[in-house]
C-alpha cells in the first residue's frame, strides 16, 4: 500500500527540495520529510484558537507555553492577522508576532505562522479597516443574484497588492528578527474559497469565466497529461484534450446535483475558482518567499458528507482534485493541507497524499489514534489538534482536557524515538492502523505476520441497583460518552527485525497470525512495556502470565518478539 503510493508520488510532481541549513521540505526517492538544518524534524504540536496570539498577556495568563511543553509539543501553530500587522494603510506593527516568536524561542518551540489576511474560513474578516471600508477599491465577490458577499474578490487587484505588500513586510521582518528559524513554516491565508455557490459572479469574474483558460493552466495540463487527478483527466479527455477555449469549452459543462458526496458537481466552476484563488495566493506566497524562503502551505475546509459540493465547502479551496490547478497557478505554494474534523480521516488522507503531496494536518480534533495512524500510515510531517488552549466563549471547537492529556502522552513517546520514525517514512516496515465504525478490526501484513487491531475498550452499561429509569438513563449516557471518548483506537507499528516490532498504541489490543497456513499459532516470545528515551528503547515491565497479551489502555508502547509456533498443527 505504502509502496504503491510512493510509485504514484514519484510519477507525480515532486515538491520543492530546499537547501540544508534551514527549514525545508526535502524529497528523496519519492518520500518528503520536513528537515531543519538537514535533519528530519517530525512535527508534534497543536493550533491555538484564532484570537489567542493577539495578546501576550492572555497567553501568559493561561500559561499556554507551559501547557505545550508539558504536552511534548515541538511546534505550535499561531496566527498573524493582517488587521493587527497593518492597522493603518502602509504602517506596520509586528508586536503581535514578535511576542510569539520570542516566547516560543524561550520555551524551545518552533512556530508555524498563519497569515490570516484576505481570507479566513472563506470570509474576509481579517482585512484591515481601510480595506473593509472601501469595496470600490477592494471589491467583494458576488453571488448569482448579484448580492455582494463578505469575501474579497480574487479579481481585486488592489486587494492582492495590499495583502502581498503586507505579507512581504511580515516575511522581511521575520527574516530580520529570526535568524535561528524559530518560525519554520507559513500557512498563507486560511480555509479560502467561496461559500454559498460554486464561484464568484461579479462582473470581473464573469469576464474571466467567458475568457480563454489561461496559458499557464493549459501548458501545465499538456505537460502532465496522463498524470492529472483522475476526475480532471476525465473531464479534459471527455472534451477532447483542448488547449484553447473558455472554461466550459475545455472542461465541459458541469453537472449540478450529485447522488453521492464524493462526486464532483459544479467541477468546471470549481476549477475556475481554484485557478483564481491559486493565482492570488501564489503571488502572495512568492512575494513572501522572496523576502524569507521557508516552506509555505495552504490549508482547507474539506469535502465531507453533507458538504459534497463546492460552495457547501469553500469553492476554489486547495482540494486534491484541484491540486493540479494550484500547482499550475501557485508554484510557490509547497503543499495543501487538510483540516479534518469530520469522520472521514482515512479517505481524506488518501486523497491528500495523491500526486506526491506530503501529509500535514494543521487542524483536527485531538484524537490520538488518528495522530498515530497519520504518522504511521501516511508519513505525516506533522499533526495538530485545533484549539488545545482551553474553551472559548461562543466557539464550540477545541480539544477536551482528556484528549489533550492523551495526545501529550503520545507525543512524549514519539518525540523520544529519535530517527526511528523518520527513517521509516516511505517504508512498509512502518504502518498505521485505525479502528473506525466501519472497520472495527483493521489489519496489516508486515513480513511473515498479519497484525490485527481492535479497540481495547469494551462497551459498558450501568448496573441496575434500583436507582430508577431516569438515573439509569443518565448513567448510561455518561458511560456512552466515555466509551465514545475512549473508543479512539489506533496504533503505529515499526518492524525492526523478522520477528520484532515496536508498537505505540492508543486503546489498542493486538492479535497476530502467520501469513502461511502451514504455521501454527503465532505466539509471543517477548512482550515488554516501556518507552523511548533519546532514540533508545527503555523497558519497564516484562509482561507474561495474566498479562501475556498486547493490550494498551490509554497510550503506551510495547516491544514484542513473535514466533510462528507449531501449536494447533
Ligand atoms: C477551521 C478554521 O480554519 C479555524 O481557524 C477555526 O475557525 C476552526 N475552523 C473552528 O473554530
Amino acid at each position: 500500500m505504502k509502496r504503491l503510493r510512493l510509485i504514484l508520488a514519484a510519477a507525480g510532481l515532486l515538491l520543492a527540495a530546499g537547501a540544508a541549513a534551514q527549514p525545508a521540505l526535502v524529497t528523496r526517492d519519492g518520500v518528503t520529510r520536513f528537515e531543519i538544518d538537514g535533519k528530519p524534524f517530525v512535527m508534534f504540536g497543536g493550533e491555538l484558537h484564532n484570537s489567542t496570539s493577539s495578546s501576550e498577556q492572555y497567553m501568559d495568563d493561561i500559561d499556554v507555553w507551559e501547557q505545550m511543553k508539558d504536552a511534548h509539543f515541538n511546534f505550535v501553530i499561531a496566527s498573524a492577522s493582517w488587521e493587527l500587522v497593518e492597522p493603518q494603510e502602509g504602517r506596520y506593527d509586528f508586536s503581535s508576532v514578535d511576542h510569539v516568536i520570542r516566547n516560543a524561542r524561550k520555551h524551545g518551540l518552533k512556530v508555524v505562522m498563519i497569515w490570516f489576511a484576505s481570507w479566513k474560513n472563506g470570509y474576509s474578516t481579517y482585512a484591515p479597516g481601510y480595506v473593509k471600508r472601501d469595496p470600490k477599491k477592494y471589491p467583494l465577490a458576488e453571488d448569482k443574484d448579484g448580492k455582494t458577499l463578505n469575501v474579497l474578490s480574487t479579481f481585486g487587484k488592489a486587494s492582492l497588492e495590499a495583502d502581498k505588500k503586507a505579507y512581504a513586510a511580515l516575511m522581511r521582518h521575520i527574516r530580520e528578527i529570526d535568524p535561528d528559524h524559530t518560525v519554520i513554516m507559513m500557512q498563507v491565508e486560511n480555509e479560502i474559497g467561496i461559500l454559498g455557490g460554486p464561484r464568484d459572479y461579479s462582473a470581473a469574474a464573469e469576464k474571466a469565466w467567458k475568457a480563454q483558460v489561461p496559458a499557464d493552466m493549459t501548458a501545465y495540463l499538456t505537460a502532465h497529461k496522463g498524470h492529472l487527478y483522475p476526475e480532471l483527466e476525465k473531464v479534459w479527455a471527455a472534451n477532447g484534450y483542448k488547449t484553447r477555449g473558455n472554461w466550459e469549452e475545455v472542461f465541459g459543462k458541469s453537472f449540478e446535483k450529485a447522488e453521492d458526496w464524493k462526486e464532483f458537481p459544479r467541477y468546471t466552476e470549481e476549477l475556475f475558482q481554484a485557478y483564481h484563488y491559486a493565482k492570488y495566493v501564489g503571488e502572495i506566497a512568492a512575494a513572501g518567499k522572496a523576502e524569507h524562503n521557508i516552506p509555505m502551505y495552504v490549508n482547507n475546509w474539506i469535502k465531507q458528507p453533507g458538504m459534497g459540493a463546492p460552495g457547501q465547502y469553500p469553492s476554489g479551496s486547495p482540494q486534491p482534485w484541484v491540486l493540479d490547478v494550484w500547482r499550475a497557478a501557485a508554484p510557490a505554494v509547497d503543499m495543501i493541507a487538510p483540516d479534518i474534523y469530520a469522520n472521514v480521516f482515512e479517505w481524506t488522507l488518501g486523497q491528500f497524499a495523491m500526486g506526491g503531496n506530503p501529509v500535514f494536518i494543521p487542524e483536527s480534533r485531538g484524537d490520538t489514534a488518528k495522530a498515530l495512524y497519520a504518522y504511521g500510515e501516511f508519513d505525516a510531517l506533522g499533526f495538530a489538534p485545533f484549539g488545545f488552549d482551553g474553551p472559548q466563549e461562543g466557539n464550540f471547537f477545541g480539544v477536551s482536557a482528556e484528549d489533550f492529556a492523551r495526545l501529550g502522552a503520545c507525543y512524549g513517546i514519539l518525540s523520544e524515538m529519535g530517527t526511528l520514525l523518520p527513517d521509516n517514512y516511505g517504508s512498509d516496515r512502518m504502518r498505521g492502523l485505525l479502528v473506525g465504525t466501519d472497520n472495527p478490526t483493521p489489519s496489516v501484513t508486515m513480513g511473515d505476520y498479519v497484525l490485527t487491531l481492535q479497540s481495547s475498550v469494551r462497551d459498558r452499561r450501568a448496573v441496575n441497583y434500583g436507582q430508577g429509569a431516569e438515573q439509569m438513563a443518565a448513567q448510561n449516557a455518561a458511560l456512552a460518552a466515555r466509551a465514545q471518548q475512549q473508543a479512539q483506537s489506533g496504533a503505529l507499528v515499526i518492524q525492526t527485525g523478522a520477528d520484532e516490532f515496536y508498537i505505540v498504541g492508543c486503546n489498542a489490543r493486538f492479535s497476530f497470525q502467520s501469513t502461511s497456513a502451514k504455521d501454527g499459532q503465532v505466539l509471543h516470545e517477548v512482550i515488554e512495556e516501556g518507552t523511548f528515551k533519546d532514540g533508545a528503547w527503555v523497558p519497564l515491565r516484562r509482561l507474561n502470565g495474566d498479562e501475556d497479551n498486547v493490550t494498551i489502555m490509554g497510550v503506551g508502547a510495547r516491544r514484542i518478539v513473535l514466533y510462528r509456533s507449531t501449536v494447533g498443527k
